[in-house]
């Protein structure tokens, strides 16, 4: 960042821990939580699971190693894995359902992160024993690769009846799942309902520095403890991270709603413009990808061009940048993007 007035829209991960965390993580509570004694974050576990309506909780370091713990934990190496051909846990977690999991892949085409029905149906195996069983079916909330759409609970309740008809487990990557809630207001038990297993984050729009949550019942907990054992992800004294997560809840999940409503603004303001235009049907919550579309521009230079005017944003390839909203952008921020975009794109 060049400047202290620069607006950094790369990603909501850029928050920065508020001076309340900051407080908490100095007076925090702290034990060695591998050995059982760090009582910030029971508490934090305690309170997640009781939010989610979940049997229990367990705190990681990253939502990556939470989701591919959650799979480990979920599979025998070898069973298969239905996913969206989109979903973070499959294009940006290192290959690690295969690595790690040892998942046998299987990916649908989704629209905004909702598979059909048939070919949900289509994808689980029968019992054969010259396929691989389906062992697992993952869901995400929001659906970052469409642009932070919300998925329908409704369909989530769908998807989680035909898993249960079939006895497989569904897992959800709701590492933004707060961003949705902020829109449909539902309690987040339901979300925790439509699901075996749920990851939250802790380290995006709600400004903890670190840390996200896995709930399920309490022996997939257990058995998940031990291969976050094994990936090498029991913490010590980690009740410094985990004071932040229980003053996000108070702090920072209320602000969703604006990070949201400033992201569908910026939205508005494109669809005026000539030279760019939006890459996802909905703006639902905090996530905008923009294709350029002016012949003699590309997105790398589009986001040289705005960083030249203080706004920092993604490129996602020659055509496609994002902004993302966040706790540190304002309206004013929204305002100076939609200027720099149209003095960008008018150049
Ligand atoms: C949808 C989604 N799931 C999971 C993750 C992984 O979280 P982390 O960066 O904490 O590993 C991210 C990170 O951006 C994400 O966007």
């Amino acid at each position: 960042m060049s400047s202290v007035l620069d607006a950094d829209f790369r990603s909501d991960t850029v928050t920065q821990p508020t001076d309340r965390m900051r407080e908490a993580m100095a007076q925090a509570q702290v034990g060695d939580d591998v050995l059982g004694d760090d009582p910030t974050i029971q508490k934090l576990e305690e309170e997640f699971a009781r939010l989610f309506g979940k049997e229990a909780a367990l705190f990681f370091p990253s939502g990556t190693m939470a989701n591919q713990c959650a799979a480990a934990t979920h599979l025998v190496p070898g069973e298969e894995v239905i996913v969206d051909a989109g979903a973070h846990i499959f294009q940006f977690e290192g290959g690690g359902l295969s690595r790690i999991a040892g998942a046998h892949l299987r990916t649908l085409d989704s629209a905004n992160g909702q598979f059909s029905f048939g070919s949900l149906s289509r994808a689980i195996r029968p019992v054969n024993e010259h396929m691989p069983r389906t062992g697992l079916i993952c869901v995400e909330e929001t659906h970052l690769f469409s642009g932070g759409t919300i998925v329908p609970h409704d369909y989530l309740v769908e998807v989680h009846g035909l898993a249960k008809h079939h006895g497989i487990p569904v897992h959800m990557d709701g590492a933004r799942l707060w961003n949705a809630q902020a829109e449909t207001g539902m309690p987040f038990s339901e979300y925790g309902a439509v699901c075996d297993s749920l990851m939250v984050s802790l380290s995006k729009g709600l400004s903890c520095p670190v840390g996200s949550v896995l709930m399920g019942d309490g022996q997939f907990i257990s058995r998940a403890r031990r291969a976050r054992k094994w990936m090498g992800g029991g913490m010590r004294q980690a009740g410094i991270l985990a004071a932040c997560g229980l003053i996000a809840l108070e702090e920072t999940m209320p602000l969703l709603a604006d990070d949201n409503s400033r992201c569908r603004r910026l939205g508005g303001v494109v669809l005026g413009l000539d030279g760019v235009r939006l890459a996802q049907e909905t703006i639902d919550t905090n996530i905008l990808f923009l294709e350029v579309t002016a012949p003699n521009l590309d997105a790398p230079q589009l986001v040289a061009a705005l960083a030249d005017r203080g706004i920092h944003t993604l490129a996602l390839g020659e055509r496609l940048l994002r902004f993302v909203t966040h706790r540190h952008i304002t309206d004013e921020h929204v305002d100076r993007a939609a200027q720099a975009l149209q003095e960008a794109l008018s150049q």
